[in-house]
């Protein structure tokens, strides 16, 4: 069957490639619907500690894309304990994502989780835009030392998340050896935005990280470059609004996709893109696996 939509990233599989990007749905019960539907949910970034996040406003909206700068508001590592029975009812795969202020603070955080026993995999937040400290990417000698450490620590799928602004290409290497099991390219790109008429930032921590489509070009010619370079498995996060974008980064050679700032604005673009695939599959008369960097 050709338009059977299963697919893997590293030991992780799932039904499709549609996974809903980190900090778009928190742990909030109101989106069970929509994530069934999806291979996968990466829930909102974890600290060890709760985080109140940045000063307001936190988001400004441009035509292409927006600006946020969230700042990792999140409950802490022990404050999704009411959540978990929310967590089991989801049928799609479950992927925690967490970020460590201090590098010892890693470990203590992925006990936690495994201690949960709910998620099927984790991804590190290795590039968040919008905190002082935790931006791992930038010392590629402390990001090995951590990862090797973690990879140590689970059997676990694992998705180092990055960021093209430092050391992307010595970073995938590190990864790739040290056997991790896919990347997420990319995250949110700093960014600021000015309000002329109030001679002032749009935002009160005046930086911020932009999404949306204005980023989808920049990060495919990664997903592409990369591609070529290392046998690692891609998924690809930057610009999705449809089923379009879906498959020009599988073409590229992307084994899965994130829905991020789109699903805000179209809660139903998860099952837009999934129709719009399996069309296109019928139409091409191709498989998946076909698709999936067949862009040379
Ligand atoms: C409001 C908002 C909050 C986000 N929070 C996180 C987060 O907690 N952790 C993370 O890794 N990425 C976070 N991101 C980045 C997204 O997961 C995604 O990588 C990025 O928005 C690019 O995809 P998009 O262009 O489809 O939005 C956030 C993005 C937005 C817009």
């Amino acid at each position: 069957m050709l338009s059977h939509l299963q697919t893997s990233i590293g030991k992780l599989k799932l039904e499709n490639p549609i996974i809903i990007a980190s900090g778009v749905c928190g742990f909030g019960e109101e989106n069970v619907e929509v994530l069934n539907q999806c291979g996968a949910v990466v829930f909102k970034t974890l600290t060890l500690n709760p985080k109140k996040g940045n000063p307001t406003p936190r988001v400004a909206e441009f035509p292409y894309g927006m600006l946020n700068s969230i700042g990792l508001e999140n409950p802490g590592i022990d404050g999704i304990k009411d959540k978990i029975s929310y967590i089991k009812k989801l049928k799609c795969k479950k992927i925690a994502s967490f970020l460590a202020e201090k590098e010892d603070e890693f470990f203590l955080i992925l006990e936690k989780l495994e201690n949960y026993k709910i998620f099927d995999g984790y991804e590190i937040n290795l590039s968040c835009p919008n905190v002082e400290k935790g931006r791992w990417f930038y010392d590629t000698k402390i990001l090995k030392n951590i990862l090797k450490n973690l990879r140590q620590n689970t059997k676990k799928p694992l998705i180092a998340k990055l960021s093209s602004e430092k050391n992307l290409l010595e970073n995938v290497r590190i990864i790739k050896n040290l056997n991790f099991d896919a990347i997420t390219l990319l995250n949110t790109y700093t960014a600021i935005a000015v309000d002329y008429k109030n001679i002032k930032f749009k935002l009160g921590n005046i930086y911020g990280g932009y999404s949306g489509p204005a980023i989808k070009p920049l990060v495919q010619r990664w997903v592409y470059d990369i591609r070529k370079k290392f046998d690692i498995d891609i998924i690809a996060s930057g610009g999705i609004i449809s089923g379009v974008d879906v498959v020009e980064y599988l073409l590229l050679g992307a084994k899965a996709v994130q829905i991020g700032s789109a699903y805000f604005r179209n809660p139903n673009l998860p099952s837009e893109c999934i129709n719009f695939l399996k069309n296109y599959l019928e139409v091409k008369k191709l498989s998946l696996k076909q698709i999936i960097g067949l862009l040379k």
